[in-house]
């Protein structure tokens, strides 16, 4: 029983002291980029080059930032297997990533803490990826030039590429 009230209470919480507003913002702004990512990506054909980069992540990258200003949150995307070093999981995020990783039906989930919430949200791997995220070696050059760190690749279709990771301060 005392369960079933606290599981009530995670899922409802964040509603309750975010108001509709910004849960509904939020969760529908990420499905928004997470459509256009995947819809960009499918006209990734033959050689790759930085201008196919600029037509795909770089687009999702800029709008998560700016997506973040306008409502004072605070964006990242994270990887395990991270090509930028800047998106690096903190060891929250990591452990999101790991029962991500083992529960392929886990899409996303909200957490509370003490200054706001926290929302997670999977990103999934598709077969046009693999131009720049499959084998090692037929990465596109200037990922392999820019990149030195590079561990965002080997990932087959259905992998877990990483997540979106959201805060709202509570106001
Ligand atoms: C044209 C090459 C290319 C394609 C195709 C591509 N990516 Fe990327 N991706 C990159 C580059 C380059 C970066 C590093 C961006 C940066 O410096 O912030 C990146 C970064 C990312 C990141 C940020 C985390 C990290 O590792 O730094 C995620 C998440 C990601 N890609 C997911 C995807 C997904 C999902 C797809 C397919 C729907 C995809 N990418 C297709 C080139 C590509």
């Amino acid at each position: 029983m005392q369960n079933r009230i606290l599981m009530f209470f995670l899922i409802f919480a964040p509603f309750l002291a975010m108001g509709s507003g910004d849960f509904e913002k939020v969760t529908s702004e990420i499905e928004s980029v997470n459509n256009m990512r995947e819809s960009l990506v499918s006209g990734v054909q033959g050689e790759v080059k930085v201008e196919t980069f600029k037509a795909v992540c770089q687009p999702v990258g800029m709008r998560l930032k700016k997506f973040a200003k306008d409502n004072s949150y605070k964006i990242r995307q994270v990887s395990h297997k991270y090509r930028n070093p800047k998106h690096i999981p903190n060891p929250e995020e990591e452990k999101i990533l790991k029962s991500m990783v083992e529960d392929k039906e886990l899409l996303s989930l909200w957490k509370m803490s003490s200054n706001g919430f926290r929302y997670y949200r999977r990103i999934e791997v598709k077969t046009a990826c693999l131009n720049c995220h499959g084998n090692k070696n037929k990465r596109p050059d200037f990922v392999k030039k820019k990149y030195p760190e590079d561990k965002a690749f080997g990932f087959k279709a259905g992998d877990l590429r990483g997540i979106y990771s959201i805060f709202v301060p509570k106001k």
